[in-house]
């Protein structure tokens, strides 16, 4: 684990001379500075140099990052070795985008034919959807697409989703349901015909709760149209009664096989929804929910965007996957992206990092995120369940920009705690208005600019400032980002961007020594939902089992 690693009580000796000086200091004094910090993969462009580093910390860093083992470890991922110690399982996302042709062996057996047919299913399917082939049960062709899943098999969807919205076919409504609040299925639901509604049930497990009373409730909602139940009867359904539809049995599989799939490692609990094995998609217990988005979890983005781009996306992303697996660490983007923020975290203790995307489209992308890092890293002992003695995961958050701008970059330029940010931009607008990108791109560097420069009293006193705002203007600027330049939004680059953060998660992970492939921590609430919920449906509290706080709580709400 880091603490163990030789390289890190020379990195925190080096920190002492690196913590004095500021960025403004560092840029005067090397005017070769941005190139030496920039580094670039085809059209993605890394500039790293408004980090408070030197050449010293980077080999320091690179250091580390050898020492941990990381090159060892990235190719025990790619050879498909039981690198998820804690599931016993192995991480192949990357299988799930290896169009090189290469084999890759899980227990000995190439599972490259197994991901092929699935995609080549998924085309097929998606392209009857697209020409209006696939009809309901009336007839008419489908024209909503509505995903149910959450957290991997939502997040990847609906920010890829968002992100490719401009190659999208917009003939079709594209809907997520996620969360277990009724609202969030009525609002999506409420405008749809049901005759030309498709639902897609996305779950790894397929028992996550939020999913599978959305997908119970789905098929409710479509069914009441289809074969509307008798006044009064109704039958038990695991702990609930819903509405009985005598006799109408074949009707009832017509429509659901028509308006219903799952996306699924989990054929039995599929079926035993009523869904059969031909309306199903598989993946496999080696892709994680937060990595799925280029398995069949991807379903509702092929459909919006069609197979052709969809595999672009998957180029992207295997082009980035080669870069990580080949590339030697000092050009290797996603080793540099991890490396500098371990130093950001580990060394200066900056603990949250904000993702500023400067396009509307990537509106998603920092929530994404949040669940790659912190699910993955949000650890607090190692792959052997050692404590770890130092922070893991940073906090992750943002907003687009410029609309982060007016709102909490506030406490970015001046406030008591340092964020360092990532900030991501577009050279050329797919929607190219008036000067809209100048002056967005135009805010983009001001933003990194001031950041890292600021202003200081001698400079505000120069331009004329009253004494009594001096100090309430002074920007102190030394505040580190990274800057990620890409030439245009495309299905390729947006492949490649994830791809770059994935593969940085990892980074963190291997120097760290944790597993960044588990999420037992998110178990323990799911357990004590299902222990409260028929405490909830009794209604009886004085009954209950908790705390004197929980106890409170539940009383209250009862009533
Ligand atoms: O609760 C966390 C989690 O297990 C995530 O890791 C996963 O992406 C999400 O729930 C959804 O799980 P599933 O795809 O099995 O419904």
């Amino acid at each position: 684990m880091l603490t163990k690693l030789s390289a890190f009580p020379k990195l925190q000796t080096h920190l002492e001379a690196v913590k004095s000086k500021t960025l403004r200091e560092f840029f005067a004094e090397d005017l070769e500075r941005a190139s030496k910090f920039s580094a670039e993969f085809e059209k993605i462009f890394l500039d790293y140099s408004k980090n408070r580093i030197t050449s010293e910390t980077l080999d320091l860093l690179l250091e580390l990052a050898e020492e941990s083992g990381l090159r060892d470890k990235i190719a025990a991922m790619f050879s498909g070795e039981t690198i998820n110690k804690s599931e016993n399982r192995p991480v192949l996302h990357i299988a799930l985008r290896n169009t090189s042709g290469e084999p890759i062996n899980v227990e000995g057996r190439d599972v490259m034919d197994d991901v092929r047919s699935v995609l080549d299913r998924m085309e097929d399917f998606s392209e009857k959807i697209r020409n209006g082939s696939w009809t309901g049960y009336s007839g008419k062709p489908i024209k909503n697409i509505v995903n149910i899943g959450i957290g991997g098999s939502d997040l990847g969807p609906v920010m890829a989703y968002e992100a490719l919205k401009k190659y999208s076919d917009r003939n079709l409504k594209i809907r997520f349901i996620s969360n277990i609040d009724g609202t969030h299925f009525y609002e999506s639901t409420q405008d749809l015909n049901p005759e030309e509604t498709l639902f897609i049930i996305a779950s790894k497990t397929f028992t996550t709760q939020e999913t599978m009373t959305n997908a119970e409730t789905a098929r409710e909602w479509l069914l009441n149209f289809v074969v509307p139940p008798e006044p009064g009867i109704k039958k038990q359904n695991g702990d609930t009664w819903i509405p009985d539809r005598v006799g109408d049995d074949s009707k009832i599989n017509d429509a659901v096989s028509k308006h219903f799939v799952a996306l699924s490692t989990n054929l039995e609990a599929v079926q035993k929804f009523g869904i059969s094995e031909e309306n199903m998609f598989p993946f496999w217990d080696f892709v994680g929910g937060r990595y799925s988005l280029c398995s069949a979890i991807g379903l509702s983005v092929m459909i919006a965007i069609g197979g052709e781009k969809f595999e672009e996306m998957l180029l992207g992303f295997n082009s980035i996957d080669q870069h990580f697996k080949t590339a030697e660490f000092p050009g290797n983007l996603p080793v540099i992206l991890g490396l500098i923020s371990i130093w950001n975290n580990n060394f200066l203790g900056f603990h949250t990092q904000a993702i500023i995307p400067y396009d509307q489209y990537l509106h998603r992308f920092a929530a994404y995120l949040q669940q790659g890092v912190m699910e993955s890293n949000g650890k607090s002992v190692t792959e052997d369940g050692e404590k770890v003695d130092f922070e893991t995961s940073p906090i992750i958050w943002g907003e687009p920009g410029t609309n982060g701008q007016h709102a909490f970059f506030q406490l970015m330029h001046q406030g008591t705690r340092v964020v360092p940010a990532d900030f991501i931009a577009f050279r050329e607008s797919l929607n190219p208005i008036g000067d809209h990108h100048a002056k967005l791109m135009a805010n983009f560097f001001a933003q990194t600019e001031g950041l890292a420069f600021g202003k200081n009293a001698e400079e505000l006193k120069a331009e004329g400032v009253s004494k009594e705002l001096i100090a309430h203007k002074v920007m102190p600027g030394n505040r580190p980002t990274n800057s990620i330049l890409v030439d245009k939004l495309t299905p390729y680059t947006l492949g490649q961007l994830i791809g770059l953060y994935e593969h940085s998660i990892f980074v963190q992970g291997v120097v760290w020594g944790i597993d960044s492939f588990d999420q037992w921590g998110v178990e323990l609430g799911k357990v004590l939902a299902k222990r409260i919920l028929p405490e909830i449906e009794a209604g009886n509290v004085s009954d209950l089992k908790h705390d004197s706080s929980t106890n409170q709580l539940i009383k209250k709400f009862l009533g």
